[in-house]
């Protein structure tokens, strides 16, 4: 079984190696391989998802990825962006389905902005399709065009989807919702975009094959309000790329700290990359603080999407419940009373608890 490691930028090289040690302490027969991706491959190679890089992802059984993305790469010409890197590998390998789950630590209830009554027990499945929509829809650019009568600059971009992209998107929802508590909010903008309307219609039409889980509908703006509300209403949430991007991050933010959070971008046959849902963070990376367990929960969640190894993803989450219940703590959760680590003293703290 094959592991592609991609450390990326910034913080990504810290955490991923902590991943990585908690994914060898488990000893079980995969092979790890590494490469550049973002960043650090445009600086290698000119290119952010350079050809050698994805001869290792195409092969590999699942890939771990860290982060990608810095200001020093903000300049250069779209196409060699670090972003570009992400979306061609998520592209170019068929990960259409993002699960981005929002748990919220019972210790760290206190890290949420919001009230402790309004966000203890959270926990939240957002399923973001991840290959289609704005993000890739064409034509997109930005061009000087004679428009109201004046030569000036033209920006645009492309929003669609067809019915079938969001039929699998909407299977694996369902399907995920079915596993849980069998609700399940799709999110669109009918009332303004037609592509969100052909959304809502073919989720109904999926609706009669999945009689147990209870369907309901919800505009991105009110989903929005609703989410920093009442955001226990939810149980999984399924919705495009772009309104998915940006809910993602909001519901993060609910349990206290993008740190903590995992995620999994799965192809048809289970084939998934694995990163934390945090970015690179370039203004504590190399410093040893960054927070490692959204990292190590991706390999949880690896282990029981790719590998199906329900027992070994059960056993991190144990571990990495059970230092936060020693007290152990990175920056960026810390609070008065805990005992507060860098990236590396976390990582032996989870080797321990395992
Ligand atoms: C994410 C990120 C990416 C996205 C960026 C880095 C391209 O924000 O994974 O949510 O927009 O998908
Ligand atoms: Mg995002």
């Amino acid at each position: 079984m094959k592991i592609c490691v991609l450390p990326g930028d910034g913080i990504g090289p810290e955490i991923v190696a902590e991943a990585v040690r908690v994914l060898n302490a488990l000893d079980l027969p995969f092979e790890l391989e590494e490469a550049l991706l973002g960043g650090c491959a445009v600086d290698a190679t000119g290119h952010p998802y350079p050809e050698a890089t994805q001869k290792l992802a195409l092969a590999a059984d699942a890939i771990l990825l860290g982060a990608v993305g810095g200001p020093q790469w903000d300049a250069l010409p779209r196409e060699q962006r670090p972003e570009r890197g992400l979306l061609g590998i998520r592209k170019q390998l068929g990960l259409f389905a993002n699960l981005r789950p929002a748990i919220l630590y019972p210790e760290l209830a206190n890290a949420s902005t919001l009230k402790p009554e309004v966000v203890s027990g959270l926990d939240i499945l957002i399923v973001r399709e991840l290959t289609g929509d704005i993000y890739f829809g064409q034509p997109r650019g930005i061009e000087r065009r004679v428009v109201d009568g004046k030569n000036q600059r033209f920006g645009f971009n492309t929003m669609h989807y067809t019915e079938s992209e969001i039929q699998r998107i909407g299977r694996v929802a369902f399907e995920s919702a079915r596993k849980r508590n069998k609700k399940l909010c799709s999110i669109d903008k009918m009332n303004v975009l037609e592509t969100t309307q052909l959304w809502r219609d073919v989720m109904n039409e999926l609706a009669p094959e999945y009689p147990d889980v209870e369907l309901s509908h919800m505009l991105v703006d009110n989903a929005a309000m609703q989410l920093v509300k009442a955001p226990k209403q939810f149980d999984v949430m399924v919705t495009g790329n772009m309104f998915g991007d940006i809910l993602s991050d909001e519901a993060s933010m609910l349990t206290g700290s993008i740190g903590m959070l995992p995620s999994a971008s799965l192809d048809e046959n289970g084939k998934g990359m694995y990163e934390p849902c945090h970015g690179s963070a370039p203004d504590i990376a190399g410093q040893g603080v960054a927070n490692p367990l959204a990292t190590i929960l991706s390999v949880a969640m690896m282990l029981r999407y790719t590998f199906s190894m329900e027992e070994a993803a059960q056993r991190i989450e144990g571990a990495v419940k059970k230092v936060l219940a020693q007290g152990f703590r990175t920056g960026d959760i810390y609070e008065p009373g805990t005992h507060k680590v860098g990236t590396k003293a976390m990582g032996d703290a989870v080797l321990a608890a395992l």
